[in-house]
């Protein structure tokens, strides 16, 4: 009895002794499946956010960027040809700014150097990009162009709103209207709708580019710095727009049946679509403002129309009166006839005008706006003097 009982005694005290490395044991086992089911958790997520954005997309996102920065500047950045034909008007817009507040950036063609010899203004003097690329209208190689001024403009972390801009266009107000116009909101604008017309979308881009998130709008944007971002660095998307958007030359009978075989190419012009596309894809079109802030007129005589060259029409002197600019500054909505879409153009703290910049605007047409005080005082005696 006395050994049974001894046995069991001692077989308690010994399962007594035990329970402790068994708990433990038990407690490891656990943690290394909890570990395991989190780490599970995390990677399927990870995988659920990259696999629905094209790969590529996803390590963009890990930039260091929001950082504290206390200097707001605006990056304009200036898309042109060779030089900048309405640089007396911009000299006196940007002299009438806080030079705390912005910064200037130019794309010219390859080797041309802003200095004395091209303008008179010291605005931009040296901001060219010296990366340039050679640009064809109409080709990709346009929003190349675009991408490599984003990028450049990122580099300064102050900067936080990005303006493009053409040669051609001019401001409607002083720089401080347009500062705290933009500083009011942190969306971008981006004209971008559902183009029901034209066919422009090349079915080869399925499935890489969705045909539900093509979109078309005006060139001329305006980004808060998360959207420049994601056009700035963009590989997965671009490549693309290089190789399945591309304008269709103008038909041209001299050349005979390779032009005709031209004809039958799918007709696409990139820097229409590429951002307002790119940026349905990343699912931000709710942070944006689905507007351009640059206002343009276009022909729509059947006459131009016929010609396939469709311009938005240059403002000579005679149609830049005061009365013709209210009347632009005074268009508080817009209409997207494809969409049955108004947008209105209030935002939180501006009087609601839609527009900030108009362009195509020639020399006299900016000299006009310049006299008038559009800008900013003006003083002819002093216009390219006393900067400090
Ligand atoms: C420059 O920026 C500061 C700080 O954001 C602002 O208070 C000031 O009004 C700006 N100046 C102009 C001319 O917009
Ligand atoms: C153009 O094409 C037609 C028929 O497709 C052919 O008969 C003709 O020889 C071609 N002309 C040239 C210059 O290639
Ligand atoms: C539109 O184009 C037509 C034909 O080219 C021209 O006659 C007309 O003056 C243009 N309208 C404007 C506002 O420029
Ligand atoms: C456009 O939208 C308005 C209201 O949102 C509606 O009343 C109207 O019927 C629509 N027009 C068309 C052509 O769909």
């Amino acid at each position: 009895m006395t050994v049974k009982k001894r046995s069991v005694a001692s077989s308690a005290a010994a399962s007594r002794r035990q329970i402790p490395a068994f708990v433990s044991k038990f407690v490891i086992s656990l943690l290394i499946i909890f570990c395991f089911v989190a780490f599970c958790g995390l990677f399927s997520q990870f995988k659920l956010q990259s696999s629905s954005l094209p790969t590529g997309f996803y390590f963009d996102d890990f930039r260091l960027h929001d950082y504290y920065n206390p200097v707001k500047k605006i990056a304009f950045l200036f898309l042109v040809r060779d030089n900048l034909p309405l640089d007396f008007l911009w000299h006196n817009f940007f002299k009438n700014a806080d030079p705390e507040n912005f910064t200037i950036y130019i794309h010219s063609k390859p080797g041309f150097v802003f200095d004395e010899s091209v303008t008179r203004s010291v605005f931009f003097y040296n901001r060219q990009l010296e990366n340039s690329v050679e640009v064809g209208w109409g080709k990709p190689t346009m929003i190349e162009a675009e991408k490599l001024l984003f990028k450049a403009a990122l580099d300064d972390p102050s900067n936080q709103i990005f303006v493009l801009l053409s040669d051609s266009c001019v401001p409607l107000y002083d720089f401080s209207h347009i500062y705290t116009y933009l500083m009011s909101s942190p969306r971008s604008f981006v004209d971008g709708f559902i183009d029901f017309k034209e066919n422009r979308y090349n079915p080869e881009m399925s499935p890489d580019i969705p045909e539900d998130k093509w979109r078309k709008g005006s060139q001329w944007i305006t980004l808060a710095r998360k959207h420049a971002e994601m056009v700035a660095y963009d590989h997965v998307v671009f490549p693309i727009f290089e190789k399945h958007c591309k304008r269709r030359p103008l038909l041209d009978l001299s050349r005979g049946n390779e032009s005709l075989k031209e004809q039958q190419q799918h007709n696409c012009i990139p820097d229409e679509h590429y951002v307002p596309t790119l940026l349905s894809m990343r699912g931000v079109e709710d942070e944006l403002e689905r507007r351009t802030l640059t206002y343009s007129l276009w022909n729509q005589s059947t006459e131009t129309m016929n010609t396939q060259a469709w311009h938005p029409v240059t403002f000579g002197y005679a149609s830049a009166s005061q009365k013709h600019i209210q009347d632009i500054k005074d268009i508080d909505h817009i209409y997207f006839e494809s969409e049955n879409r108004t947008e209105w153009c209030g935002t939180k703290s501006s009087s609601g005008s839609c527009y900030l910049f108009a362009r195509k605007f020639s020399r006299g047409a900016a000299m006009r706006l310049l006299t008038n005080g559009v800008v900013g005082p003006y003083d002819p005696n002093t216009m390219f003097q006393d900067l400090t």
